[in-house]
């Protein structure tokens, strides 16, 4: 893992302000990072596709999640029972049987609260609205706005104001959760666009499991699958199968990739809250009794995972959750805690990047029941128990507890797409994307100065060689069009952060310009050693 190193911190503090979503959303469109999905047709809400570039920046993040976590567990550390942290990989399908879903809670208990406009005809998701009225006073119409979004407090600030004729700024109002309005409350509370007092409907739960029909002729009432919510599902239901089928023993994990679905009631903030994104998910089972240390070491770690790719700022932060928090499946004083990132569209405020939590044994207990397996799931640890006349344990049967960090791969892009951009009046670009090397979708660039002389040649020459090297972590692009600030501009927008450049001495005396994207300084080294140049750099 890279070193969280102050130099790849690129923040934006309170003091400087947040960086502009439009401005980022622009430039992952211009250079091919991200593109609205569908939309020659005019897109589809809550869908996102990835260009060439987004879509090597996103596999170079996976690859480091990968790498770090499955193929060197976790770095090489130790856990805390002082041994090496074993992860084996595991890839199971987008659909299931549907009683794992019924198992797991998803299809009872996966709601959101959601509130309609009757006026506008918006929906919202009503945790995420806020009301608020003039301060001291409880009688008066009370203005709904979206939590976080600057544009509706404004809109339901203004709202206010004209209804209490006065000029009223953020301290002359009281704010409170509009799911803790009463319904007399709700009747004289304005919607966030809405005009009338009365148009939001009370909170209703909505399932966010997306529905399909299983087979050609099936119906939806008997043959109904759902897309799954979250990747974990698939590994508990495979416990079993792992520690039957490979030398694993307890503590381990299982860790995978993939898609998941859920069918958002609003979603937004780019590629933040999508119905269709992909969760990097391991669920890390162990004796119950060791599971607080293995919360604190995942916790921990993870933060410094993140770190370590470039989110070392006061942009990232590590939340441990209220007990008002827990999840369905987390017990009073198991630990949950999210890693956060400071979004431009959430601060000054952060949104959840990665979640850490102690699951107990919640899930393998659901599917020992649902199952009908029961005792079966149980673990049999040799190593425990009541010890026999021979001296040697008994063995003790038992549902691991599990520890599970989870997080959203998409979440993790769009984390170092904000923080990577830097506005520079000074270079040709006006901006350019300081991506950590490891995760930089262009490794590097070779150009010819010119198109003559014989540059062109040297520089396919030392393209080639640098794909072969290089060209499983990443583009290495050549270009011999426009000129050379021109084409520095190209690459600073896309994030590369070597370029290299063929000109006339390069000829004579074998020689290269090597241009670093972040200082842009420039110094000469000779073209055989690009590629142990690049490796160090690259951190190989
Ligand atoms: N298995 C646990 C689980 O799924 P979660 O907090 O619901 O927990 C884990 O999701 C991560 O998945 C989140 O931290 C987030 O990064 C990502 N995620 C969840 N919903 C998402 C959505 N609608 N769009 C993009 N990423 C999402």
């Amino acid at each position: 893992m890279p070193d969280a190193t102050a130099e790849n911190a690129t923040t934006s503090s309170p003091a400087s302000g947040p960086k502009s979503m439009d401005d980022i959303m622009s430039l992952c469109k211009r250079r091919g990072f991200v593109y609205p999905a569908s939309e020659i047709y005019g897109g589809v809400n809550g869908f996102w596709d990835y260009g060439p570039l987004g879509a090597q920046l996103k596999k170079n993040l996976r690859d480091a999640w990968w790498q770090d976590v499955v193929m060197e567990g976790c770095c090489g550390q130790t856990g805390p029972n002082g041994e090496p942290v074993r992860i084996v990989p595991l890839d199971s399908c987008i659909i299931q049987n549907p009683k794992v879903w019924e198992a797991s809670g998803h299809v009872g208990g996966f709601n959101d609260p959601m509130m309609d406009c009757r006026e506008s005809k918006s929906r919202y998701r009503a945790d995420h609205l806020m009301g608020m009225g003039a301060k001291g006073d409880t009688t008066g119409q009370i203005y709904a706005f979206i939590e976080n979004d600057d544009e509706s407090f404004e809109r339901a600030l203004k709202k206010l104001g004209k209804y209490k004729k006065a000029e009223l700024g953020k301290d002359d109002v009281d704010v409170c959760p509009l799911m803790d309005l009463s319904p007399e409350e709700l009747a004289i509370t304005v919607g966030p666009d809405a005009k009338e007092a009365g148009t939001l409907t009370e909170p209703r739960s909505f399932n966010l499991m997306f529905k399909t029909v299983l087979g050609a002729t099936g119906n939806m009432e008997d043959n109904a699958a759902y897309l799954r919510p979250e990747t974990a599902q698939g590994i508990f239901i495979h416990f079993k199968n792992v520690v039957d089928t490979t030398r694993v023993g307890l503590p381990f994990g299982i860790a995978q990739t993939g898609k998941s679905f859920r069918n958002e009631v609003t979603p937004r903030n780019f590629t933040f809250r999508s119905r269709e994104f992909e969760q990097m998910e391991i669920e890390f089972f162990c004796h119950p009794s060791e599971a607080k240390d293995w919360y604190v070491f995942w916790r921990d770690w993870r933060m410094a995972w993140w770190q370590g790719l470039g989110l070392a700022g006061e942009n990232l932060i590590l939340r441990e959750h209220d007990s008002d928090e827990l999840a369905h499946y987390a017990k009073e004083g198991a630990g949950t805690s999210d890693i956060e990132y400071r979004f431009p569209f959430t601060f000054p405020g952060f949104g959840e990047l990665e979640g850490v939590a102690d699951r107990t044994d919640f899930d393998l207990r659901q599917h020992a029941e649902h199952s009908g397996l029961g005792d079966k799931l149980k673990y049999f640890d040799p190593t425990r128990g009541e010890l026999a006349k021979n001296g040697q344990p008994k063995g003790e049967r038992y549902f691991p507890h599990v520890i599970e960090p989870s997080g959203g791969l998409d979440r993790g892009v769009l984390a170092i797409l904000c923080e990577a951009y830097i506005e520079d009046p000074d270079r040709a670009s006006g901006v350019y994307m300081k991506f950590h090397p490891r995760v930089a979708p262009i490794k590097a660039a070779v150009f010819p100065l010119v198109r003559k002389d014989g540059m062109p040649e040297k520089a396919a020459e030392l393209t080639k060689t640098l794909r072969k090297r290089f060209g499983h972590l990443g583009f290495i692009e050549t270009d011999e069009k426009q000129s050379i600030g021109k084409r520095y501009a190209r690459m600073d927008e896309a994030g590369c952060p070597y370029c290299f450049t063929i000109d006339g001495d390069t000829l004579s005396d074998g020689t290269v310009t090597v241009r670093e994207r972040d200082t842009q300084a420039q110094e000469r080294i000779a073209m055989d050693e690009v590629p142990a140049f690049l490796a160090e750099k690259l951190g190989l």
